[in-house]
């Protein structure tokens, strides 16, 4: 892929190609367009060197749940989490070739120390988590406790042939400062022997890449990279949108809290698991056919579109979407109503009235087509499947003018690529775990 020239686009889609690209020319191409990242192509930062405005970290401090991301990222004012902006996604397979399981342990723990010594644990600094994959697991003795749910990824729709991503383990960067994700991905996987001045053990010998996906979430990025396949260029996502269907997401009341993503007993207690589609989103029509009202409808309610709750991108939701308040049969609702929302049918989902996902998804323009990585947490993969079934709506579809795909919330427009399942570990297990670390010798 190829850059832009840094001074005909505007510096934030400059730094989202450079995130795009990685390596060591995405850093320094970071870096020679961004001042506030290391100063004018500033080689030293480009090898490890410290990083401007971007803090050191203390692995002291660091929480036993890896994905307690949460307590360290801001609210915005209605009180929702502003999520990092910038993302990466590495799939890798862990080859050990012939160094001893525990040395590659203690090397692999040992970078991810390091990581934690060269950034704060912020969005300011990066947040990481380490998830692995059922393939992984397999291929070794023993097997996982009960207490863990890790199916082996598999469609999940009629609608879908998604590939299946069995790599070893997925290692998820995140950062608000480009130049942060791009240092701390070459420093784990790349050349760089240090990063954000910190020396950084090196254990990249014992990773073998297998893929790489990028991706963006922030007020305005939608619209500032709506030049690529899959959407019209001039269309009229709202500045205030996060995402390409024009909308905000991820508020608080719609997402499930860190406790209650998290495994309770088991030598796991403590970790969660991960699932990770990445999906394909195919917008024209959404936004040459489909009138601001229906955009409403099929993303969150009808009723949402006929009282207008929703304001122009979502500012009117405050914190709270309100789809738990919708009439609870979506079969009847969308018989009467023609049309389901997308929201209102996923939390059919809920248990106890609460959701079951945390939602950590980022849009993307992997491929220069648009899409959406849609990363959640949840204790268990069976809650993720119980939340997609309810997201699908066969029943809906089946038993209503509705179709499988047309006026059943967004599912017209989203394709799923690929799906993954992970478990990541609790911290002190993030390094090469075993399927039962209780029977360990
Ligand atoms: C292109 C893909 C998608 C887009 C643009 C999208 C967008 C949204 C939006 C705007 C909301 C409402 C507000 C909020 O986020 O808090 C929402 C809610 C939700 N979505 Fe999606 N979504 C997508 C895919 C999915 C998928 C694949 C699933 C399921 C497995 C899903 C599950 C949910 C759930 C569980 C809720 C919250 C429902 C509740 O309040 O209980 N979404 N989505």
């Amino acid at each position: 892929m190829e850059l832009p020239d840094p001074d005909s686009v505007p510096r934030r889609e400059f730094a989202k190609a450079a995130v795009a690209l990685g390596g060591v020319a995405g850093l320094s191409a970071c870096l020679g367009s961004d001042g506030d990242a290391g100063g004018g192509g500033n080689g030293d930062a480009v090898g490890g060197g410290p990083l401007d405005g971007v803090p050191a970290g203390d692995p002291g401090e660091a929480p036993e749940r890896q994905h307690a991301w949460d307590d360290a990222l801001d609210r915005d004012d209605a009180g929702n989490v502003v999520p990092p902006t910038h993302h990466v996604l590495r799939y890798v397979d862990v080859d050990r070739g012939d160094a001893p399981r525990a040395d590659a342990r203690e090397r692999i723990e040992a970078a991810f120390t390091d990581l934690e010594r060269a950034f704060e644990r912020s969005a300011a600094g990066l947040l990481f988590t380490v998830g692995y994959s059922p393939a992984y697991f397999d291929r070794l003795p023993g097997t996982l406790p009960e207490s863990v749910d890790l199916p082996a990824p598999r469609p999940l729709t009629g609608l879908e042939d998604p590939s299946i991503d069995e790599a070893d383990a997925l290692v998820h960067l995140a950062a608000d400062e480009p130049a942060a994700v791009l240092a701390a991905d070459e420093a784990l996987f790349g050349e760089a022997t240090a990063a954000n001045g910190v020396p950084m053990t090196d254990a990249s010998d014992l990773f073998d890449p297998v893929d790489r996906r990028t991706g963006f979430i922030g007020a305005g990025l939608p619209r500032e990279h709506r030049d690529v396949d899959g959407i019209p260029d001039d269309a009229p996502v709202p500045e205030g949108a996060k995402l390409f269907m024009g909308f905000a997401n991820g508020f608080a009341a719609s997402q499930a809290t860190e406790d209650r993503v998290t495994i309770e007993a088991g030598p796991f207690a403590g970790g969660t698991t991960q699932q990770v589609s990445t999906l394909r989103t195919q917008l024209d029509a959404w936004w040459s056919q489909e009138s601001h009202a229906q955009r409403v409808a099929k993303l969150f309610s009808p009723t949402h579109a006929d009282e207008e709750r929703v304001g122009e991108y979502g500012e009117r939701l405050g914190s709270d979407p309100g789809v738990a308040d919708l009439p609870e049969d979506a079969v009847a609702y969308a018989r009467e109503e023609g049309v389901v929302g997308h929201a209102q049918k996923a939390a059919r989902a809920r248990e106890d009235g609460k959701p079951r996902l945390l939602r950590r998804d980022f849009p993307t323009t992997d491929g220069d087509h648009t899409g959406i990585h849609f990363l959640t947490l949840q204790e268990s993969i069976g809650d993720f499947v119980a939340v997609r079934d309810a997201m699908t709506g066969a029943d809906v579809a089946d038993e209503t003018g509705v179709g499988s795909r047309i006026n059943n919330g967004i599912l017209q427009y989203v394709f799923v690529r690929s799906r993954g399942n992970f478990l990541v570990p609790p911290r002190g297990l993030r390094a090469l775990p075993d399927p039962d670390p209780r029977s360990e010798p």
